[in-house]
């Protein structure tokens, strides 16, 4: 998990502004996952702290570690990138039961650890969490692809979709300026409703495993793209999502 808060910045006003001077953002974890947003954030001007069972030992990641209750603590927006068999104990366990309110984004993947079978076959990740700390607003985004894809989407040849879940509006929107801070245009970000949805997006793995097969490749994602409306091109792009949550 990643925390973040909100640090100093003198880049132009954008969409990213008011993020930065709202939120600090803590992600659990130092992985690939955690890593790869935390550095995306930290450069847009956010306050980013890894999460680490042996903080001691994470000592050069390039970014502030500290104990994962330490994490969870602080943090205005917390970041689950944990693997998504063991996340729900260890959020257990860091005392963010106790965080009323706080927005949760979870990255975790739905597979099991030898990535052959789903993890939560008839639910998700998401909603274990949900269910287990239900004071916490849990959204969950970014798990549909891989960690450099989430962060440099650019890289791609083309646009792509970035979907997001929860049942929590406002956490949403908040998640929705972190990811535009990650380069992922509001354009490209589709709410698809509450948290049950999450499911969707993390079984979802079954199908990236098999693209990943047949690419040998792993840094790619979809986009989902709808048929012209009648009226032309004008009515159909206005059925793609131009905002994430906050029209819901
Ligand atoms: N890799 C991708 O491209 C990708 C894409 C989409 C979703 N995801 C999902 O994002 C999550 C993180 O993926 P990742 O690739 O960053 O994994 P990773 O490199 O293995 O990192 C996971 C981190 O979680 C922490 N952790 C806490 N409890 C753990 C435990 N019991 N066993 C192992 N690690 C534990 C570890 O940090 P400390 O050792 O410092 O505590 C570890 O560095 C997973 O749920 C994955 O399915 C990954």
């Amino acid at each position: 998990m990643v925390p973040v808060r909100p640090g100093p910045r003198s880049d132009p006003p954008g969409p990213r502004r008011g993020l930065a001077s709202q939120h600090a953002y803590r992600n659990s974890g130092t992985g690939n996952v955690a890593r790869a947003p935390a550095r995306g954030w930290s450069a847009t001007g956010h306050d980013v702290l890894l999460g680490s069972r042996r903080p001691e030992e994470r000592t050069e990641l390039g970014l502030p570690v500290a104990g994962l209750s330490e994490t969870a603590a602080h943090a205005e927006v917390l970041v689950n990138a944990t693997p998504g068999t063991v996340s729900v104990e260890l959020l257990r366990s860091i005392g963010a039961p106790a965080r009323a309110g706080l927005p949760l984004i979870d990255v975790g993947g739905g597979l099991s650890d030898d990535f052959t079978q789903l993890a939560h076959p008839d639910s998700s990740l998401a909603e274990e969490i949900q269910e287990a700390l239900p004071l916490t607003r849990v959204v969950k985004t970014l798990c549909t692809m891989d960690s450099t894809a989430m962060t440099a989407p650019d890289a791609l040849d083309g646009p792509s979709t970035v979907f997001l879940s929860g049942d929590d509006a406002e956490a949403k929107r908040t998640t929705g300026r972190l990811l535009t801070d990650l380069g992922r245009h509001p354009s490209s970000q589709l709410d698809i409703d509450g948290v049950n949805t999450a499911r969707g997006q993390e079984h979802f793995a079954l199908l990236f495993m098999g693209i990943v097969g047949g690419l040998g490749a792993h840094t790619f994602n979809i986009r989902v793209v709808t048929a012209p409306a009648p009226g032309g091109d004008a009515a159909a792009r206005s059925r793609l999502p131009d905002r994430p949550a906050d029209a819901r």
